[in-house]
């Protein structure tokens, strides 16, 4: 399935109007590591380096916010050791490879759960927030135990609370209050959500901030997404009509 035409002109980004927010879905580690003959941990240890080539491409080209999918809700379900591999590499990842991030001065946020995971985990992800908060680079956010009706549910539990509490009056409840009950709060919704692997699947995936966010799935698995791809998807987000529901 071509998404793109084959023979056109290579898009730069000069030539393109840049989303200022950017959501990605990395989906495919699993089938990339299958093709190979491999576990399905070499396939996500391929996706942590994308993950880092990409996301400093995103900065580097002024993309201003950047959320990516690391670990959902329903991923504890995975058999343990594929799970426990995924932990392993979030935790190196944490104490090496984000101080990349700090060269491109990037602000790394984490949207989910955290209390699921162990508190070594927790502690370094609490470490690269806090280290990072004053840069003035883009927003990373990475989403890990993330599910977005579970964000919604808390973001409920969270309103009502106020309210009883008299800290918050119901007549005060519209749609940017709710937003800024989610995670993340205080930044501007999606412009363009990217699925690579070719599944045309939002995946309990910023449910509530997508309601207008243009989406390009991309026939390619997450570990073989090149900062090309990044460019074709960007060129098909700017040939896009956005209406957001006018005409
Ligand atoms: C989905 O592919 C991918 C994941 C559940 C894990 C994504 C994690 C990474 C890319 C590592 C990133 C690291 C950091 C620190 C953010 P899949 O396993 O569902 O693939 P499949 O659909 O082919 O089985």
């Amino acid at each position: 399935m071509a998404l793109f035409g084959k023979n056109k002109k290579a898009p730069t980004p000069d030539s393109i109007i840049l989303p200022v927010h950017v959501g990605i879905i990395m989906d495919g580690n699993g089938r990339w590591a299958k093709k190979r003959g491999l576990p399905r941990k070499a396939g996500h240890r391929e996706g942590a380096q994308t993950f880092r080539k990409i996301t400093r491409y995103c900065s580097q080209i002024g993309i201003k916010y950047l959320t990516v999918y690391a670990f959902s809700t329903e991923n504890w379900k995975r058999p343990e050791d594929e799970v426990g591999a995924l932990m392993k590499l979030f935790q190196s990842y944490l104490e090496e490879a984000l101080s990349d991030f700090k060269d491109d001065d990037i602000v790394v946020r984490f949207i989910g759960d955290k209390s699921g995971f162990s508190p070594e985990l927790q502690a370094l992800m609490e470490e690269n927030e806090q280290s990072s908060k004053n840069r003035d680079g883009m927003v990373l956010n990475i989403a890990m135990n993330y599910g977005s009706r579970d964000e919604i549910v808390r973001a409920v539990k969270h309103i009502s609370a106020d309210v009883k509490s008299g800290r918050l009056d119901e007549n005060s409840i519209d749609e940017a209050l709710v937003s800024n009950y989610l995670y993340t709060a205080g930044q501007p919704d999606p412009d363009l959500i990217i699925r690579p692997s070719g599944e045309y699947r939002i995946s309990n995936f910023l449910l509530w901030q997508s309601a207008y966010t243009e989406f390009v799935i991309m026939n390619k698995l997450w570990p073989d997404f090149q900062q090309s791809d990044l460019d074709e998807a960007l060129q098909i987000y700017s040939q896009r009509n956005r209406r957001y529901g006018g005409v």
